[in-house]
C-alpha cells in the first residue's frame, strides 16, 4: 500500500507529472509534488497501489509508476473525459445566458469573439477533442459540432434581433456644435482661374486636350521631326505603344494647339491650361509635372502687333496697368518667328522681369500638318508657366512647397 492523498494540485508545489493513464473512463495521473506542511496533515484517504488495484492498465504503464515515499506520491484524478462532457454542457449555458444578457451590437460581437472566434472558447475545447480516448472521440466530437451549430444559431438571432433596433449613435441636442474649419482653394486652382478669366474677357475660348499624348500631337504636328533631341527618351516619359502607336505624358500644352485646329471651324481664338510632364530632378525650380497655359488664334490678317497686344492686356489685367511686355528673339519648332516672353511685375514693392513662356506666329510647317492653308491663314501663339507666374507673385521660393499639400504652406493665400 502507498499512502496517497486526493488534493489539488494547487496545494502543492508540484515538480511534474510522473505518469497518467486512463482507466475505463477516467484519466489518473501521478502528480510529483511536495506540500509546504508536509502530506500528512492533508491525507484525505488512502488508496490501494494503482498498480495493483487495476489489473486492466497495460503493463507497461504500471510498471512505470516509481515506488516513492508516500509524502512524494500524489494521486491525483485528472478525470478529464467525463467533465468535458460537462464542460460541453456549461459552455452551452454560459454561453447562451451571456448572449441573452448581451444587449447592443457591439456586445454581441464581443461574444462572438469570445466563444466562436478563432481564440475563443469554443476552439479551445474542441482542441482537448485530440487527447480524448478513441472510443468516446465520435459522441464528444458529435456533441461539439452541436454545440457549434447552437452557438451559431443563436448569436444570428441575437445579431438579428438588435439589428432591427434603431442604430447609429445617441445624439444630444443640446451639445455646442462642432465648428468646421474653412477651407480654400489651392493657390494654382485660383491662379488658373484668374488667368482664365482674364483671357475669357479677351474673347479666348477654353480648349482641352488629354495628358496621355501621342507623338503625332507632341512631336510631329509641331514641326519636330523623328531623331529631334526633343523626342529623345530621356526626356520624357514615354508609355507603352497602343495599337502601334507610342504615348507619352504631354511635355506642352501646345498640343492642344493641334487638337484644336483639327477639331474647331476658323478663325479660331483658345486658351489651354493643363499638366504637363518632364522627368526633371526635383529642385526648388523644377518638378516633373507642372501647369502651362497655351494660348492660340488663328485668323485672316494676324501679325507680332497682335499677339504682342494679346500679352500686353493680359499683363495689365493680372499684374496691373503698369505691367510691361518684352519678346526676346528665340527658337520654337512650332513657331516662326519666336520669342521668349517677359513680363514685368510689380512684386512686393519692387518692379522686377520675369521670363514666364514663349511665343510666336504659327509655323506654316504647322498649319500644313493639321491641313490649314497657310496662305490663307495666320496664327500666333504663346504658352506661359503656371507656376512662374503664382510663385513669383506670392513670393513662393520653392515649387515643391506647390505639390507638397502641407495645409500649413497652403493657408497664407
Ligand atoms: N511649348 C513651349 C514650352 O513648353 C512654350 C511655347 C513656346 C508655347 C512658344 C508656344 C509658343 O505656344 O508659341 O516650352
Amino acid at each position: 500500500m502507498v499512502c496517497v492523498s486526493i488534493c489539488t494540485a494547487a496545494d502543492f508545489k508540484i515538480s511534474g507529472v510522473c505518469v497518467g493513464f486512463n482507466s475505463g473512463d477516467q484519466f489518473w495521473g501521478i502528480i510529483l509534488g511536495e506540500h509546504p506542511d508536509g502530506c500528512r496533515g492533508r491525507i484525505l484517504g488512502s488508496y490501494p497501489k494503482t498498480r495493483e488495484c487495476d489489473p486492466t492498465l497495460p503493463r507497461q504503464t504500471r510498471d512505470k509508476i516509481p515506488t516513492l515515499p508516500p509524502r512524494w506520491l500524489v494521486i491525483r484524478r485528472l478525470s478529464f473525459w467525463p467533465p468535458m462532457i460537462d464542460k460541453i454542457n456549461s459552455l452551452q449555458l454560459q454561453g447562451e445566458s451571456e448572449l441573452v444578457a448581451a444587449k447592443s451590437p457591439a456586445q454581441v460581437e464581443i461574444w462572438r469573439t469570445k466563444y466562436l472566434g478563432t481564440n475563443g472558447e469554443l476552439k479551445a475545447l474542441m482542441s482537448l477533442l485530440k487527447d480524448a480516448p478513441r472510443d468516446q472521440k465520435p459522441e464528444l466530437g458529435k456533441r461539439l459540432n452541436e454545440l457549434k451549430l447552437q452557438l451559431e444559431a443563436s448569436f444570428e438571432s441575437q445579431k438579428n434581433l438588435l439589428g432591427t433596433a434603431p442604430k447609429g449613435p445617441v445624439i444630444d441636442v443640446t451639445e455646442p456644435g462642432v465648428t468646421l474649419g474653412e477651407g480654400r482653394r489651392h493657390i494654382l486652382s485660383r491662379t488658373i482661374d484668374e488667368i482664365i478669366d482674364v483671357f475669357g474677357q479677351m474673347g479666348f475660348a477654353v480648349a482641352d486636350g488629354p495628358e496621355v499624348e501621342d507623338e503625332w500631337h507632341n512631336f510631329t504636328a509641331l514641326n519636330i521631326p523623328e531623331g529631334h533631341p526633343a523626342r529623345d527618351a530621356t526626356d520624357n516619359f514615354y508609355m507603352g505603344e497602343q495599337s502601334g502607336v507610342k504615348r507619352l505624358l504631354r511635355t506642352q500644352t501646345s498640343t492642344v494647339q493641334i487638337r484644336a485646329m483639327e477639331t474647331q471651324p476658323l478663325p479660331l481664338k483658345v486658351v489651354a491650361v493643363g499638366r504637363v510632364y518632364r522627368p526633371d530632378t526635383h529642385d526648388a525650380t523644377h518638378f516633373s509635372m507642372f501647369h502651362q497655359i497655351e494660348g492660340l488664334c488663328v485668323d485672316r490678317n494676324l501679325s507680332l502687333v497682335d499677339l504682342k497686344t494679346a500679352l500686353l492686356q493680359f499683363a495689365h489685367a493680372y499684374f496691373g496697368k503698369d505691367a510691361e511686355v518684352r519678346m526676346r528673339p528665340s527658337f520654337f519648332p512650332f513657331t516662326e518667328p519666336s520669342a521668349e516672353v517677359d513680363m514685368k511685375m510689380h512684386i512686393r514693392g519692387q518692379w522686377q522681369w520675369v521670363e514666364i513662356g514663349g511665343c510666336g506666329m504659327v509655323d506654316p510647317n504647322v498649319f500644313a500638318a493639321v491641313g490649314i492653308d497657310p496662305e490663307e491663314w495666320r496664327g500666333y501663339a504663346f504658352g506661359l508657366g503656371i507656376e512662374r507666374i503664382a510663385m513669383r507673385r506670392y513670393g513662393i521660393s520653392d515649387i515643391r512647397w506647390l505639390f507638397e499639400n502641407d495645409a500649413r504652406f497652403l493657408r497664407q493665400f
